[in-house]
């Protein structure tokens, strides 16, 4: 499937290491983030998880929940025994805590509603994919990284300050934006109404351009 920024996240159930879920309802009003990874017991995955694991409050602040989706289990265990098996080392190697769930996905369903297979990388393995998912269900970002690089989740977690400040405010964040600095007043609003809305103060340095502190902070 072809899915794109603003469609519908697909929804499924699917059991998971922490129980069965229905994707939407599981999220409620939370913001999402599913990863894809290669393959379980593999090295950059391994940290991966570790790594979000660590950075557990950072998404919780954000309102957001981590759920992660492996189809290359390791042969001979259940799909389910394969990702607990493998959180063991993930935990005992990153010094972490698993705490999100890991899908079984065994006839890859889940992994095709999201096209997280990319067959010229390879037929049967999940790429390295993000998925940002609004508390609306619509995805928000999608990103995909070859399996020889780890994601980074620093980004992850500021292009979700951003989605989270933009979805109420009347403005973008621009070019390597951090939380706290300031940000773009959209087009749609006319210069004339900028000190109404943003009464921080604003910039014009372009009749395009237009600056203003952060408004939510
Ligand atoms: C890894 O996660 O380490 C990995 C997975 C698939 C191919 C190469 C590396």
């Amino acid at each position: 499937m072809d899915l794109k920024i603003g469609d519908e996240a697909p929804d499924f159930s699917a059991n998971t290491t922490l129980g069965k879920i229905n994707f939407h309802e599981w999220l409620g009003d939370c913001w999402g983030v599913l990863m894809s990874h290669p393959a379980d017991f593999t090295p950059v995955c391994t940290t991966e998880l570790g790594r979000v694991a660590n950075l557990k409050e950072d998404f919780h602040r954000r309102n957001a929940k981590v759920l992660v989706l492996s189809v290359g289990t390791k042969p001979g265990l259940a799909p389910l025994d394969s990702h607990n098996e493998w959180i063991k080392d993930v935990d005992e190697t990153q010094g972490a805590t698993v705490n999100f769930p890991l899908i079984e996905d065994p006839d890859k369903k889940i992994a095709n509603s999201y096209g997280m297979i990319h067959p010229n990388a390879s037929d049967t393995l999940t790429v390295r994919s993000v998925f940002l998912i609004g508390p609306d269900k619509k995805v928000k970002l999608i990103i995909s990284y070859p399996a020889s690089t780890g994601r980074n989740f620093v980004e992850i977690l500021r292009v979700l300050d951003s989605l989270q400040l933009t979805a109420n405010y009347q403005v973008a964040t621009p070019a390597d934006w951090q939380n706290g600095e300031d940000c773009i007043v959209i087009p749609a609003v006319s210069t004339e109404d900028i000190p109404a809305k943003f009464p921080k103060g604003h910039t014009v340095v372009k009749d395009y351009l237009r600056t203003t502190p952060q408004p939510n902070i």
